[in-house]
């Protein structure tokens, strides 16, 4: 089995294996990444081969100190201040890249690009500062399938294509990062996620633009429409679960589960993915149904993943 305690002895392994150019699965406040040195085009290469994930889509760079910043990225005072501010944290950054840097290639998919943020979890950190190089990691899971907040859920994704899951845990967030776009003069929200666009705007006193339009042509390759599918038919916005539904409830509609029966949106977002994971992996129901979620705050993030889930071609 390849799910270890995240001790400082398997972290300090696990830094070697990054250093040798493998891969390994680590906990971060959001959901367990699956982490290559950034900077090894052909470790990276492994991380979208155990994924399947297509390599058009890039990769977000995860830092343990704000001066890697310097070897890649063009940074302006907005930059420094939203990293003061909210990491290390769930913010994820689009940034200009440093043109002469091309070992970013693969990670950045070829775009002009780079996405970095730093983890708010002590394992993750531990792991980037003794490997000492930015670590690459989507979502340790299978592309298009829910997120792993455990590392049993990478594990159930991913088996024996990870040669180590450092186990750390629970994440305490939930769902992934929130993803910003500062290469244009407005920023634009990419992906709603563990920090509210509302604290964002708020504090740097802006508005922030909600990407899209049209939502299957995103201008964040990720974000594809059916990008989070259960294997069971989910409809969502529901307060009368049919017979057959499995109902994720939330607040006062309660159901089989209940991702916040005081409506608390940072407790359900926390149980979001490991309810969906249950809710595939019941066999008594073969549809899930899910209560209403306010569109606010976290609320944004928890819609938006439960909206992909619902999606139909
Ligand atoms: O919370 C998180 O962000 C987790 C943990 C492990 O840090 N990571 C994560 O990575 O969710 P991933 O690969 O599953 O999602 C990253 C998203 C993708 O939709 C990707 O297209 C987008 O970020 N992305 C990465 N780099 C980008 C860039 N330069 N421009 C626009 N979108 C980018
Ligand atoms: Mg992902």
């Amino acid at each position: 089995m390849a799910i270890v305690p995240a001790t400082q002895s398997n972290i300090h392994q696990a830094a070697q294996l990054i250093q040798s150019g493998e891969i390994v699965a680590f906990p971060t406040e959001t959901v367990y990444g699956l982490g290559a040195d950034a900077y090894n085009a052909s470790a990276v290469a492994k991380i979208f081969a155990a994924k399947n994930r297509p390599t058009f889509n890039p990769l977000i760079s995860h830092i343990a100190d704000v001066d890697f910043l310097n070897d890649y990225v063009k940074i302006d005072e907005r930059v420094t201040a939203l990293a003061k501010k909210f990491w290390p944290g769930p913010l994820t950054m689009v940034l200009p890249r440093r043109q002469d840097n091309p070992a970013l290639d693969l990670a950045c998919a070829g775009l002009p690009t780079v996405s970095v943020r730093m983890p708010n979890h002590p394992v993750a950190l531990a792991l980037i500062k003794t490997a000492n190089t930015p670590i690459v990691a989507p979502s340790a899971n299978r592309s298009q399938s829910i997120s792993p907040t455990t590392a049993e859920h990478v594990y159930n994704s991913l088996g024996n294509r990870v040669p180590m899951i450092l186990d750390g845990g629970a994440c305490r967030v939930g769902v992934e990062s929130t993803i910003i776009d500062l290469t244009t003069p407005k920023i634009v929200l990419l992906r709603a996620g563990g920090i509210a666009m509302e604290d964002i705007s708020d504090f740097l006193n802006e508005e922030v633009i909600i990407s899209g339009g049209n939502p299957n042509l995103p201008s964040s390759p990720g974000q594809m429409l059916k990008h989070y599918a259960p294997k069971y038919e989910t409809r969502i916005n529901v307060t009368r679960p049919n017979d057959d539904e499995y109902m994720i409830g939330f607040g006062k509609i309660d159901g089989h589960i209940n991702l916040s029966p005081s409506a608390d949106l940072s407790e359900a977002t926390a149980n979001l993915f490991a309810y969906m994971h249950m809710a595939e992996e019941q066999t008594k129901y073969f549809k899930i149904a899910i209560a209403p979620i306010p569109m606010h705050g976290l609320g944004r993030a928890i819609n938006d993943r439960i909206k992909r889930a619902s999606y139909k071609d």
